[in-house]
């Protein structure tokens, strides 16, 4: 069973790159950063009324599909596609994301889909921890200017309203927090390929992945 997993820093283009491949390859996307989002969404729009959040997340269903992310709580469904992009979840994020007991939860539902279907995982741990017998492991990067350049570009695309200077200094912020976590850093698996797609576009991203796919055997 194929499972490519594809980690990166933040606007490395992982999200882009694994939709256009799960498409090709008939594979099923999972976008494990809008999991953690999901959980920050919960921490900070739900009332938990003094409980942990690990608590309120037992009754929490996420529902990835295609382009939405939406979450059923007590039967009563959101649709948060767009809220946990705002920079106040993407920051809520980065510190939910350090912590083991949401890590934890977040592992078992990600170990599940992997072990059953075949998937496109990106994240920041999926080669190293979530899939570590992937059939593919792939580490995007590209430099933080080009990161900020693509970030800025698709928030103003969306009519936000911000600075170059602060989105960089974000994408710095979260690369910092990101690799130097203790649980799960972002860390490239010994066996995953490297790919610089600093000054690649995304379908010669994308054509270098399925070519890696296909040497495989797949
Ligand atoms: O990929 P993204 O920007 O949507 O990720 C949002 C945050 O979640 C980011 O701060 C890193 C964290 N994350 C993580 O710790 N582990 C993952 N597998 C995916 C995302």
């Amino acid at each position: 069973m194929l499972r490519i997993a594809i980690d990166g820093p933040a606007g490395s283009g992982k999200s882009t790159v694994a939709k256009k491949i799960s498409k090709i390859l008939n594979l099923t996307y999972v976008d494990t950063g809008a999991m953690y989002r999901s959980c920050a969404w919960v921490s900070a729009r739900l009332e938990i009324n003094g409980n942990p959040l690990v608590d309120k997340l037992k009754d929490v269903d996420i529902q990835l599909k295609n382009d939405s992310v939406c979450i059923i709580i007590n039967g009563e469904l959101f649709d948060i596609t767009e809220e946990i992009r705002t920079p106040e979840i993407t920051k809520l994020t980065g510190e939910i994301a350090s912590d083991p007991s949401i890590r934890k939860i977040l592992l078992e539902k990600q170990k599940i889909i992997a072990q059953s279907t075949p998937v496109v995982m990106d994240g920041r741990d999926i080669g190293t921890v979530v899939i570590p017998d992937a059939e593919v492991k792939i580490f995007l990067t590209a430099n933080p200017e080009e990161r900020a350049k693509r970030r800025y570009e698709e928030m103003v695309a969306k009519g936000i309203n911000t600075k170059f200077e602060d989105v960089y200094n974000e994408i710095l912020d979260r690369d910092f927090k990101d690799s130097s976590r203790d649980l799960a850093p972002l860390k490239k698996a010994e066996d995953s390929v490297e790919i610089d797609t600093t000054s690649l576009s995304i379908d010669e991203v994308v054509t270098k992945i399925i070519d890696i796919v296909k040497a495989k055997g797949y």
